[in-house]
């Protein structure tokens, strides 16, 4: 039997990833040798003391049970002491601090909290696909925030349409980016923060790559504005940071009352993150300044290769100040579909199309530097030899 689908479902688009996993497993099928810089997914191995963690953790049948809303203190803990570590923020770990099932999780639940039909989400353009499905799931509106070059891929707040804004709720920003890899500093966070207070936005600043950074730049947390916590929630990840993805565990931090609300949907939908899980997280954040230097070199050394290699074939390509994403300009008379297309049926290169991402990404493709060095310089010997 057929079942007609809801409204809502009918309005999102396939989700963007599995349609390239797709187009790849069939390449595989073929017997072709894929080299894939498509989905951000570290190669790198989740650090041994994690492992070990989860390992003694898991034989521990006090884990064993649901972990029921705010999870174990000692996630939450640990949470606030890397918070003040890191960024200098202090947060409560008992109302501030909320785990969840990686941040996508809690990225796509949050419009549910707040949001009703006829009210409108600010959304990026390009962006995490999750921010526009989770304001359709909540049957929101979205207002389009285009990111582009000139204005070094940050929104322009004084452009956004004065006559739809009085019907938006939320406004979501990532920065370090993904997918164009761009960074933001405290004057543009401090921006948002005001704007959000003008307009009674509720900020949603996704985090996810903060760790990832080259060339002394270091990612500011919102909560270093003085009054973010008024108005704003921040969606941190340990999937990027400590290469663990498939596990699922991040945390949404700030203002409690916005906390309080995205809980309460959750403790209608999941029943919490295995607790020996967030015993390893809290071991990863106890262990971060040991572990990070080792992941960034690894990236920083791949985007070079990459982007170094790229200009060599004629790219313009700027050295991304974070994140394992380069953002590329296609050349010209290629759309984003037709240069993706190209890359994979000539040199079984899978790379992410920037339309993909939203309207503004047209133009562009996104490579992901989660392979090693040697099939990075493969990859680009491919473009080479089978593009021209
Ligand atoms: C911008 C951004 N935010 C959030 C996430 C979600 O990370 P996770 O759910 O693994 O914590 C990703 C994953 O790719 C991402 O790119």
């Amino acid at each position: 039997m057929n079942f007609e689908r809801s409204d809502r479902l009918k309005k999102l688009p396939a989700y963007l990833f599995i349609e390239i996993d797709r187009a790849k497993k069939k390449a595989r099928e073929e017997g072709r040798d894929i080299i894939d810089l498509g989905v951000g997914d570290p190669d790198i191995p989740t650090p041994k003391f994690v492992i070990n963690a989860l390992s003694k953790a898991a034989k521990d049948p006090a884990t064993h049970r649901y972990s029921l809303d705010q999870g174990i203190p000692e996630f939450r803990n640990a949470v606030a002491k890397w918070m003040k570590k890191r960024f200098g923020v202090d947060l409560d770990p008992d109302n501030e601090i909320y785990p969840l099932i990686g941040s996508k999780e809690g990225i796509a639940h949050i419009p549910l909290a707040f949001i009703n039909p006829g009210d409108a989400v600010l959304v990026p353009d390009p962006c995490y696909p999750p921010y526009r499905s989770g304001t359709i799931f909540a049957c929101g509106e979205i207002i389009h925030m285009p990111l582009l070059e000139k204005n070094k891929f940050l929104p322009d707040l004084k452009a956004i349409n004065h006559h739809l804004l009085h019907k938006a709720k939320m406004i979501f920003i990532n920065y370090p980016n993904n997918p164009t890899s761009a960074v933001c500093d405290k004057k543009f966070l401090k921006d948002v923060v005001g704007f959000a207070k003008k307009h009674n936005l509720i900020v949603c600043s996704d985090t996810a790559y903060s760790e990832i950074t080259f060339d002394g730049y270091k990612a500011p947390s919102i909560f270093e504005i003085e009054g973010a916590k008024d108005v704003a929630v921040e969606f941190h990840s340990l999937s990027k940071t400590f290469n663990m993805t498939g596990w699922r565990i991040g945390y949404a931090c700030g203002n409690s009352s916005i906390i309080e609300a995205l809980a309460k949907v959750k403790s209608n939908i999941d029943s919490g993150i295995f607790s020996a899980i967030q015993r390893a997280g809290a071991a990863a954040l106890e262990n971060y300044d040991k572990h990070i230097r080792s992941v960034i070199k690894i990236y920083e050394e791949r985007r070079n290769v990459l982007v170094d290699g790229l200009n060599s074939l004629g790219f313009h390509v700027e050295k991304p100040k974070a994140t394992f994403y380069t953002w590329i300009k296609v050349p010209p008379r290629y759309t984003s579909a037709s240069f993706a297309k190209v890359l994979l049926e000539k040199c079984d290169i899978v790379v992410t199309p920037g339309n993909g991402f939203g309207e503004h990404g047209e133009g562009y493709v996104r490579m992901a530097v989660t392979v090693d060095k040697k099939r990075i310089k493969e990859a680009i010997d491919r473009i080479k030899k089978r593009l021209r």
